[in-house]
């Protein structure tokens, strides 16, 4: 019977295990159909480790089953003007496919919000695909709701993104 026991720490960047497993799984995320089908570059696996770790504001967690790392999660601290509080946005989290329906990423969540507290955060906010039945499933049952009237926008901006193989150093 395999053991399905999930535990969940923060990444020490200065482990070069912790690091390579992190990216293998966020590599495993971003070729997932979810993720936008095309893994990590190799200039992105240099430079994301190396700016993560030097950033206070940047929680990296990983989820861990006897077989080893199973899921991650990448969260930033943000800030509520409105509330005059640290909040807590979840930037990334998925869990391989091989290990997913056994409470993985519920394991993630609680993991996240005991962080959230610690920190003080007056909330959680994350992005969710409208095409993902799974992680819209996943998030309304962990309490998470709509914003009210809000659409997330963005703007490609800046010299990188005229190489999109994110090369550009
Ligand atoms: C979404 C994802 C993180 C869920 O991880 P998981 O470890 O399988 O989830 P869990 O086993 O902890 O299940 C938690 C909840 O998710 C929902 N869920 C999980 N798998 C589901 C499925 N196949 N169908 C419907 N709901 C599902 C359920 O509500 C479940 O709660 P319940 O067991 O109390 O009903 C995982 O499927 C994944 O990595 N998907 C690809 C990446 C992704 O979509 N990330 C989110 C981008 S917005």
């Amino acid at each position: 019977m395999p053991d399905h026991r999930v535990a969940v720490t923060a990444v020490d960047f200065s482990d070069p295990q912790l690091v390579d497993d992190y990216l293998d799984l966020l590599d495993a995320y971003a070729r997932d159909p979810m993720g936008g089908g095309v893994g990590l570059t190799d200039a992105v696996r240099t430079r994301l480790p190396i700016d993560l770790a030097s950033n206070p504001a940047a929680h990296v967690l990983l989820a861990r089953d006897a077989s080893g790392a199973v899921g991650m999660a990448t969260c930033f601290v943000g800030y509520s003007t409105f509330r005059a509080l640290p909040l807590l946005n979840i930037h990334d989290i998925a869990v391989l496919p091989r290990a997913r329906g056994r409470g993985v990423a519920k394991a993630l969540f609680a993991a996240i919000s005991a962080l959230a507290d610690r920190l003080n955060c007056c909330k959680l906010t994350l992005e969710v695909r409208t095409d993902t039945t799974v992680a819209r499933q996943l998030y309304q049952r962990q309490g998470f709701v709509p914003a009210s009237c809000s659409l997330f926008m963005e703007k490609p901006i800046g010299r990188r993104n005229a190489d999109p193989s994110g090369e550009l150093l």
